[in-house]
């Protein structure tokens, strides 16, 4: 059994255990055989609320999380940046405070961090990160259980030592990209789950300290359970011995302006099978990416080759994840809390 005592939101998971991600992994990977094979789900949320704030776009986090929820009985009303009064300049405090007096649970895609802590803060319900500058943690649920399902499908026939799942084999992962919210996320997770990460990205561009620090305490140097963790500029270096390569957008919401500069600045850290086959990554590495992708960072040739990409596997997984979250927070951690 996995307690979920003392949690209220989902902002990072830096939050919660390696036990609580496996809970989260496993029950993920549980919802989505209950979907394909036609069982019906259940209504948890009947006459539940949900309310989703986004000021910024999205495609697979809104479609999974709407129908997710809508899934579970529940109602998510959609709210955009032109919807709401936050938009003409009312602060996340005062309608926190309001919205969640109206609703049982928020889910929100802002700028900054600290705007979602504010919600959290303030908030009477659930609040739950749909992505900020700093952390996506629901894409990194989806990563992992693509990550199950490619390298242990038969997860159910092994022995688990307790835990909600048997331990991946090692792993090692290559991020070749910017240091984005995508790369943190990954660092304050894979390495507590005993996946290694080594991370290319251009030189100026870095973690915040506080990730780095995160990552580094919470590796194979202070735990023999946990992964290897290790940063360089060179994308070359970092996919030796790699399994999988995961990138991301050069250019994410927000930074539009950079634009120009970042291109020349992340010259070279395209992937592609010349840069993989260079640095020695393993015969049979995978492409992931959260997608949505510019031909900048990955070339057609990696990107649309079924035996490489697992993208669209890793986009479908957002559903079963998001699902997995409503019901940590709004039946699990309900229990304890
Ligand atoms: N990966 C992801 O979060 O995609 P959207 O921006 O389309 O939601
Ligand atoms: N790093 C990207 C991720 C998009 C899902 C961004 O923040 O725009």
């Amino acid at each position: 059994e996995v307690s979920f005592k003392g949690i209220k939101n989902f902002i990072s998971l830096k939050d919660f255990t390696p036990e609580q991600i496996l809970w989260l992994i496993r029950n993920s990977l549980e919802i989505k055989q209950d979907i394909k094979n036609g069982k019906s789900l259940p209504q948890y949320l009947k006459g539940k609320t949900l309310g989703m704030f986004f000021t910024k776009r999205s495609t697979r986090t809104r479609v999974s999380s709407e129908s997710g929820w809508a899934g579970y009985g529940g109602h998510p009303m959609f709210l955009g940046k032109d919807d709401i009064q936050v938009g003409a300049g009312e602060p996340w405090k005062d309608t926190s405070i309001v919205v969640s007096s109206m609703v049982d649970c928020i889910l929100a895609r802002l700028g900054g961090h600290e705007e979602v802590e504010t919600l959290a803060k303030y908030s009477s319900v659930p609040v739950i990160n749909a992505l900020t500058a700093k952390y996506h943690p629901l894409q990194i649920l989806a990563d992992i259980v693509t990550i199950y399902e490619t390298y242990l499908p038969n997860w159910r026939e092994l022995p688990t030592n307790g835990l909600p799942l048997p331990k991946l084999p090692n792993l090692k992962v290559a991020w070749i990209g910017d240091a984005n919210n995508i790369l943190h996320s990954l660092l304050v997770t894979l390495p507590r789950i005993g996946i290694s990460i080594s991370a290319a990205t251009p030189k100026k561009y870095t973690s915040p300290q506080d990730v780095i620090d995160f990552a580094v305490k919470n590796s194979r140097k202070n735990n023999k359970d946990y992964g290897e963790v290790s940063f360089t500029h060179d994308p070359v270096a970092a996919v030796k011995d790699c399994d999988i390569i995961i990138t991301d957008t050069w250019i994410s919401m927000g930074q539009e302006s950079e634009k120009k500069q970042r291109l020349i600045d992340f010259a070279g850290f395209q992937v592609t099978e010349e840069l993989a086959k260079k640095g020695g990554a393993k015969k049979d590495w995978k492409f992931m990416h959260c997608l949505p992708r510019k031909p900048q960072e990955v070339n057609d040739e990696v990107f649309y080759n079924p035996k490489r990409s697992i993208v669209f596997q890793e986009a479908e997984n957002r559903k079963y994840t998001v699902m997995s979250v409503f019901e940590m927070l709004m039946v699990e951690a309900k229990k304890t809390n």
